[in-house]
């Protein structure tokens, strides 16, 4: 299985996780949507995370889902968002993805974030749940 994992990412915590999770993917393909768009066909599994910001996803990532919604339907998906307050994740999901992306996906989690203004100077996992990182990297594996 072909695995990407895209994402955008302003103060890191999104470009960490996806560095994270393609650790635990042998084989998968990391790409930022600040550079590019990546062509989906060669994929079976595509991975889309985003840092979040006043409730909102990221706009590459919005656009990058509003483009390829016909296509990410019929492939295998998995949604992160890093945010700070993990407790909001359920409304910031309801208002930034459409119901029948949501019911497609094989999970759309929180894998934390970064305290606003401040990422960390020391450990980039600092604030990131990264045991949920590798709990949907396994899932992943399991398809
Ligand atoms: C201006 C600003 C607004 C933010 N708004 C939210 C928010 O609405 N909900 C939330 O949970 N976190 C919020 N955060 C925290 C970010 O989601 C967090 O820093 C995350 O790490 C961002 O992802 P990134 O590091 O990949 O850019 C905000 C941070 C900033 C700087």
């Amino acid at each position: 299985m072909k695995i990407l994992i895209t994402y955008a990412s302003k103060s890191g915590a999104a470009r960490e996780c996806s560095l994270l999770l393609q650790k635990e993917l042998s084989g998968s393909t990391v790409f930022d949507l600040n550079h590019g768009i990546p062509a989906l066909d060669d994929y079976d599994m595509i991975v889309i995370g985003s840092g979040v910001r006043m409730g909102k996803l990221y706009k590459p990532v919005k656009n990058f889902i509003r483009e390829n919604q016909e296509v990410l339907l019929k492939k295998q998906t998995v949604y992160f968002l890093c945010n700070a307050y993990p407790d909001t994740i359920q409304k910031t999901i309801k208002s930034n993805f459409a119901p029948e992306l949501i019911d497609s996906a094989i999970c759309i989690e929180s894998f934390g974030g970064y305290t606003p203004f401040s990422p960390p100077k020391g450990d980039p996992t600092t604030g990131l749940d990264v045991e949920n990182i590798k709990k949907v990297a396994g899932k992943i594996r399991g398809f």
